[in-house]
């Protein structure tokens, strides 16, 4: 089955279609079309891990193409009777879906998911490893306001350690030609970056320097057991995106988030409000016609059409 388990591995021609694709999906006039490509089909929605954004989405997302859509509350369902994570699969796999979203607090277990379900997978975030859907809508955001992705300066900053999101943006960007800058504490800085071909700073003024998309991150203490916690004061002083950072970019420089944002911690309350700078709010947008997007060609070939890549 054709899946979408993450970005790493995507060739360029890939993800500009996957792009493409949801850009047709944002036109204001086709978001809101019910276009029923995805009739008849049912899609389950298992997110063992919170979520506002990719939840909802994914929702709306399949119910304008049509489909019936189905969301397993994890908190109500029995795995929290001990049942293991394969046997929910197989029990969901059981009542032929026909596609299946899945998040999951441990990085691979979409991956090991869909390798024993029948129906295409698409990975809604498994722990720090993957979030493909993300760093598509941050893309579509992006290629919206500055018109193209290659030879962009683009910082992400913050936690990078264990950020999903920051993975999925790296290979994306870098793949597209973006010149992508990863700004962090020592301790949130992973190891070996310049292989993937992305510069790393612990400074956010030298990261920030003439950059044309500042992308924050979220601290994420539930994947810090054990490990250095910072105080949010102490955070914000050093890493912070605050007005004062933000001159060291161009002057046209994008803002943007994935959510959910802690405001005083990596971001100040005016710099996420900015309605100028600030796409936050447009990359939830996008975020739908992504969605959209991949839950269309995913599903290409079970229903018969030819099936992508
Ligand atoms: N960006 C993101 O994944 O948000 P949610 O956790 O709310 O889905």
């Amino acid at each position: 089955h054709d899946h979408l388990l993450g970005i790493e591995g995507l060739k360029p021609w890939e993800i500009a279609f996957l792009l493409d694709e949801a850009d047709r999906w944002s036109n204001p006039e086709n978001t809101r079309l019910r276009e029923g490509a995805l009739t008849g089909l049912t899609q389950i929605n298992a997110f063992f891990e919170n979520s506002t954004r990719t939840l909802v989405s994914f929702e709306i997302a399949g119910k304008r193409l049509g489909a019936d859509v189905v969301s397993m509350a994890v908190g109500a369902s029995s795995v929290k009777k001990g049942e293991t994570l394969l046997d929910t699969a197989l029990t969901l796999n059981a009542m032929h879906p026909d596609v299946l979203v899945i998040r999951h607090e441990a990085a691979g277990a979409v991956a090991l998911i869909a390798s024993k379900v029948d129906c295409p997978v698409l990975n809604a975030g498994d722990g720090a490893h993957e979030h493909p859907t993300q760093a598509l809508l941050d893309a579509l955001t992006i290629r919206h306001r500055k018109g193209r992705l290659t030879g962009l300066k683009i910082a992400i900053c913050g936690d990078i350690l264990h950020s999903r999101v920051a993975r999925s943006n790296f290979h994306l960007l870098a793949s597209m030609g973006a010149d992508v800058r990863a700004v962090a504490p020592p301790t949130l800085m992973p190891p070996a970056l310049d292989q993937f071909g992305i510069s790393a700073t612990t400074s956010m003024e030298t990261g920030l320097k003439d950059a044309d998309v500042v992308m924050m991150l979220r601290l994420q203490r539930e994947r810090m057991q054990g490990s250095y916690l910072p105080s949010e004061r102490e955070y914000f002083r050093f890493y912070g995106l605050t007005e004062e950072r933000l001159a060291h970019a161009a002057d046209d420089v994008l803002v943007m988030h994935p959510g959910p944002m802690n405001r005083g911690v990596e971001i100040a309350t005016s710099v996420a409000d900015d309605i100028q700078r600030s796409a936050i709010t447009e990359q939830v947008e996008m975020g739908v016609a992504v969605r959209m997007a991949c839950l269309d060609v995913l599903t290409r070939r079970i229903r018969g059409l030819e099936g992508w890549a």
